[in-house]
């Protein structure tokens, strides 16, 4: 899937097709649409059944409105995820059988210089907002407004052991002038982190991706939607989440234990005296990954894990 010349290759699609166990009358969300390669796969198992996707970025909802046509199997819904119950009460659509969620950003959006998600787009303003039409702060506000203390916690918490010395060196070059493209904050990661060597990814890896967690609040929005969904999908239907980084992929699972368990407050599992009946059971106790296969033809598949629910 494209919206220019890039493709989006969908990641565990057989893997998801399957653990939907898809009713060909029945609705189901694509929540994050992207390129539209789950909804595509999703439309042509259905007759009377419809797939209502949601996306923050513009840009792939007039992609998926140009690819798609009228078909009557499609509905697009331009809208963060964490409005999920209120956009599918005012869309009237019966509860779905299935919701899928396959986080983060598409390489469409990656590749695409304007949008700053990338450290190897040079001269990209650093964006990172999902729909620039978006209020709030865009990495670079971030960047130049965070103190240094809450730019090293950021970081740090997103997995980044240089957290403290990246953040302490922004804070020293912003002061000679504003960090305003991508170029010249991986150049500052890459500095302090060091480059090349034994390690795998570029340093500035984390750094990017931390910025681009906080200008579109994902933690927040998927602990929020994911509770809605549970909510809104109808008995025997099913969850799909796919995550790509370890902090989200914890949100995810600990959301499905505690639901699983009946637990509805905040504490750790030995402490928790939750009796409520259980709301979801685990499909699969073991995370799902892709097989080597997928790894060879599509590397970003690799951090992919998959987990499923089903309501009862
Ligand atoms: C990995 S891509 C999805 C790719 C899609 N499954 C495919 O096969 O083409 C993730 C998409 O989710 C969107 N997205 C991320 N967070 C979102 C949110 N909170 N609400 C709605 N869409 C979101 C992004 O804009 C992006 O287009």
């Amino acid at each position: 899937m494209s919206y220019g010349s890039t493709r989006h290759v969908p990641v565990l699609l057989e893997e998801i097709l399957q653990g939907l166990q898809i009713r060909a009358d029945a609705h189901y969300c694509d929540a994050t649409l992207g390129g539209g390669g789950y909804t595509l796969q999703l439309m042509k198992r259905l007759t009377r059944g419809r797939v209502i996707s949601f996306d923050r970025d513009p840009g792939a909802i007039a992609h998926a409105r140009a690819l798609l046509g009228d078909d009557p199997r499609s509905e697009l819904v331009h809208a963060n995820f964490d409005q999920l119950e209120r956009r599918w009460e005012q869309g009237g659509w019966p509860a779905p059988m299935g919701i899928v969620y396959d986080l983060g950003l598409s390489s469409i959006q990656l590749e695409d210089p304007a949008r700053g998600f990338s450290f190897l787009a040079t001269d990209a303003p650093l964006d990172m907002r999902f729909d620039p039409e978006q209020d709030g702060p865009s990495a670079a506000d971030i960047v130049n407004g965070w103190s240094e203390e809450e730019l090293a916690d950021l970081f740090f918490e997103h997995g980044e052991r240089a957290g403290r010395r990246i953040a302490r060196r922004i804070a020293a070059e912003r002061d000679r002038a504003p960090i305003a493209t991508a170029g010249r904050l991986a150049d500052i990661a890459a500095a302090v982190a060091g480059r090349g060597g034994r390690q795998a990814r570029h340093p500035a890896t984390r750094v990017f991706m931390a910025l681009r967690m906080a200008v579109n609040r994902e933690a927040g929005a998927l602990e929020s939607s994911l509770r809605q969904a549970m909510k809104l999908v109808a008995p025997g239907g099913r969850i799909a989440v796919v995550s790509y980084q370890s902090r989200e992929d914890a949100i995810v699972k600990d959301l499905f234990r505690r639901a699983a368990r009946g637990c509805r407050c905040e504490l750790p599992p030995d402490e928790c005296l939750c009796s409520n009946p259980p709301v979801i059971r685990l499909v699969n106790r073991k995370v799902i990954v892709p097989q080597e296969k997928e790894i060879a033809e599509n590397p970003r598949s690799r951090s992919a894990r998959l987990r499923i629910v089903e309501r009862i």
